[in-house]
């Protein structure tokens, strides 16, 4: 995108804008921040800027106000000194727009056809452009209309800086990584994330697992884990790959100590005991004060970090303990270290890391993807349409 002369153009740029809202705020604004440059250079190159995203997972064909992107347009208005009218009927009427100004389009996910890809649909955002944008790299693992069709019918697609930085940050981290590269895959089940552990386990020098993952393989290690959340099928995967990690060299650590309650609640009282001491009617809520320090000198030691889901239910403080010294030994680490995803960010926010990550990805799923190595359809397209180009001025 800031390879071209955008002045007078009519730009669409598709961003991650999903962020959460409460009684009509944003209530946390890392990817509206971190899709702000990318607007900028647009306004300041004198584009007219449509931006436009989905917010939640509403029903097509059913506008709700839970899901309206007026939230969002009333921060934009805020942090960019100027009117950012929403505007809903632009597939009815393209919107007027004079160089410089902005707009937000209602929530995309209320049209219908958006999440199949449907190619009327796409052709119709495609058609409210010179220059289409695609920006949202938290969204880049879905090939929806506003995301995928919409790029290959605009006049000229391309990647915006965004997702562009996205890329060569993770890109770094996983092709040519300073060693040893840990990963740390927490996050309440196994089954999610089982894809993700298995190609890590692969690519990393030590995989640690957190949360209620963990539990799986507290239990795979043959320890009771009473009342916690656990994935008894899939015990077997997770000693299989346990065996693979042994295989190749390294392990996977299972938690010496652990913190228990006895019911999911905010004021649930915190023991602390050995891994072999768990109750059955305990549930596992954190890594204990002894693995904390044993993880935080693997962090110490790192070459590379990649975090995705926090290793407790930090949301309750006296659950958070282990997030935190995590935390504090990813930020203290050389390590070329990065995080991504929701309940990782809101970790990184809460306990005040975040200036001392090298990265910070807006992605969540589509950051888990990238690192399996699937290709992200957003960027098959994009790159589709780059070589089309090639070939046709070649
Ligand atoms: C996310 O928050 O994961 C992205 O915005 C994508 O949203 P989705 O998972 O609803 O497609
Ligand atoms: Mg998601």
């Amino acid at each position: 995108m800031t390879g071209l002369d955008l002045a007078g153009k009519r730009v669409l740029i598709r961003q991650d804008l999903n962020v959460p809202v409460k009684d009509g705020k944003v209530t946390s604004d890392q990817r509206i921040k971190a899709s702000l440059p990318t607007i900028r250079h647009c306004l300041e190159q004198g584009a007219c800027v449509i931006v436009m995203s989905h917010l939640g997972r509403p029903t097509e064909g059913q506008p709700a106000e839970e899901f309206s992107m007026r939230p969002v347009a009333d921060y934009l208005s805020e942090v960019l000194g100027q009117p950012v009218p929403l505007v809903d009927d632009y597939l009815q009427e393209s919107p007027t727009l004079n160089a410089g100004d902005i707009i937000l389009l209602e929530n995309v996910r209320f049209n219908t056809g958006e999440k199949s890809n449907d190619e009327a649909l796409s052709r119709q955002y495609a058609a409210l452009c010179d220059v289409y944008v695609m920006d949202a790299f938290g969204t880049a693992h879905r090939a929806q209309a506003s995301t995928h069709g919409a790029g290959q019918f605009a006049p000229v697609a391309c990647a915006g800086p965004l997702l562009a930085a996205e890329l060569e940050a993770l890109g770094k981290a996983l092709n040519e990584p300073a060693s040893p590269v840990v990963a740390i895959v927490g996050g309440s089940k196994v089954s999610t994330k089982l894809t993700v552990l298995d190609s890590l386990s692969e690519k990393v020098d030590q995989l640690i697992p957190g949360g209620g993952i963990a539990n799986t393989f507290i239990a795979a290690a043959g320890y009771n884990v009473g009342n916690s959340l656990v994935e008894t099928d899939l015990i077997p995967e997770a000693q299989r790959l346990m065996e693979q990690a042994k295989a190749q060299g390294g392990e996977i650590p299972i938690p010496v100590d652990v913190v228990c309650g006895k019911a999911f609640s905010a004021d649930t009282p915190a023991e602390i005991k050995a891994v072999d001491q768990v109750a059955d009617d305990d549930m596992i809520f954190d890594i204990g004060p002894q693995t904390a320090q044993q993880f935080a000198a693997i962090m110490a030691k790192a070459g590379t970090i990649v975090w995705n889901g926090p290793v407790g239910v930090f949301e309750f403080d006296q659950f958070g303990e282990g997030t935190k010294v995590l935390s504090e030994a990813i930020a203290a680490s050389n390590a070329f270290s990065i995080a991504g995803g929701g309940d990782t960010l809101a970790a990184v926010d809460k306990y005040g890391i975040a200036d001392r990550v090298s990265y910070i990805s807006t992605g969540g799923g589509a950051f888990l993807e990238y690192l399996e190595g699937k290709v992200l359809p957003a960027v098959d397209m994009l790159e589709q349409r780059y070589h089309d180009q090639e070939n046709s001025t070649s």
